[in-house]
């Protein structure tokens, strides 16, 4: 069963074909350089990229897999439904309408959260690795929109047991590496200047939440805290001057972040006796977070399954196209296409 997958969810342009959990070719066409200099996503750029990049990325992906003939070769269109930029996602929800009527196949919605859950599962085409699923699972999602725990009970099975009430862990990142006039997206660059540093935690930011027994996060009192922190501190151009400040400031944020997510992930083991875990979503490209995590599953003696191969992180057309697989087996396919439509606030 082949399945070309499409995800405009955001700022990434990405279309695959995969047959069951292996990727045939992934192509991700990404507008960061478009958004970098207004230091963050502008939904008109975003909207107006994807619909200039989609046919490309399609064409590509079916080059790259030696498809020629969608038509004979493809057996079911899948796409993303939301989360996301409503704006972005119609891009892709259009264009996977447009195939599904010219060649007659039938469309699969997918949300982009149980995207990230699956990316650990995905192989590459050579079907590697073999990763076998052993439910149920906990899983972390943490990206530039989402920071949610859920239990994952069984294939297309969830149940959300945390999420942040206001910014998400991504997000949070980007904006303390905003204030400190690091660019955009945040992520990266924080986790560069932490390592620098150690990542060790010199200022102590707040952990809101810690002390609730909930197992949801908040991010945005940190933010504020860090944002007076700075106020009453150098002002930023002084310290664009002193590099050892600034890495200092990153480093003690991110320990904070991510703090924060382990600690709130320690609650939800000992909650629901879960010890294997899931992880999926941007900010797990940070390799302080993963050596946080691991050290943390070693405590409770389970496993841990981050994505497998780098591209899987970010945002990716591949992870969809292996949830559609999922669908597809038990027959959950759109009953009419003209009125699937975009849901940018779409929960699991
Ligand atoms: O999953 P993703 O590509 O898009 C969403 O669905 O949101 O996640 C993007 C987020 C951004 O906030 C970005 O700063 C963060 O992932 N990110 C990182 C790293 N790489 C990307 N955060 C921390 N460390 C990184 N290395
Ligand atoms: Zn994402």
């Amino acid at each position: 069963m082949h399945i070309l997958s499409i995800d405009t969810s955001c700022d990434e342009t990405s279309v695959a074909i995969t047959k069951g959990r292996k990727v045939i070719a992934n192509v991700i066409y990404s507008q960061i350089l478009l958004h970098k200099k207004w230091g963050g996503v502008v939904p008109s750029i975003a909207k107006r990229a994807h619909e200039e990049k989609i046919d490309i990325v399609v064409s590509e992906a079916l080059k790259k897999s030696r498809i020629y003939d969608l038509g004979s070769n493809i057996d079911f269109i899948a796409v993303t439904q939301g989360p996301g930029l409503a704006v972005a996602l119609e891009v892709g929800i259009k264009k996977a309408k447009e195939l599904a009527e010219k060649y007659n196949k039938k469309l699969i919605a997918v949300n982009h959260l149980e995207g990230h859950i699956y990316s650990c599962f995905v192989q590459n085409s050579q079907g590697n690795p073999k990763t076998e699923f052993k439910f149920p699972y906990l899983a972390l999602l943490v990206s530039g929109g989402h920071t949610e725990l859920v239990i994952f009970k069984d294939n297309l099975q969830y149940e959300v047991i945390g999420e942040t009430i206001d910014d998400a862990a991504g997000e949070a990142l980007d904006k303390s590496a905003k204030m400190l006039n690091l660019g955009y997206p945040g992520g990266p660059v924080i986790e560069r200047l932490a390592t620098e540093v150690d990542n060790k935690d010199f200022y102590n930011f707040p952990r809101p939440m810690l002390r609730s027994n909930d197992l949801n996060f908040s991010f945005s009192g940190l933010k504020t805290s860090f944002y007076y922190f700075l106020k009453k501190t150098d002002s930023v151009e002084e310290r664009n001057g002193k590099t050892e400040s600034v890495n200092r400031l990153a480093s003690s944020f991110q320990e904070a972040v991510f703090d924060t997510l382990i600690k709130k992930t320690e609650k939800a083991i000992q909650q629901t006796k879960i010890n294997r875990l899931v992880i999926g979503g941007g900010v797990i490209a940070n390799l302080r977070l993963r050596k946080l995590l691991r050290s943390l599953i070693k405590k409770y003696k389970g496993g841990i399954l981050f994505p497998p191969f780098k591209y899987l992180t970010g945002d990716n057309a591949a992870m969809i196209g292996v949830v559609a697989y999922y669908k597809a087996k038990k027959g959950q396919f759109v009953n009419n296409n003209d009125s699937l439509d975009r849901i940018p606030r779409m929960k699991l």
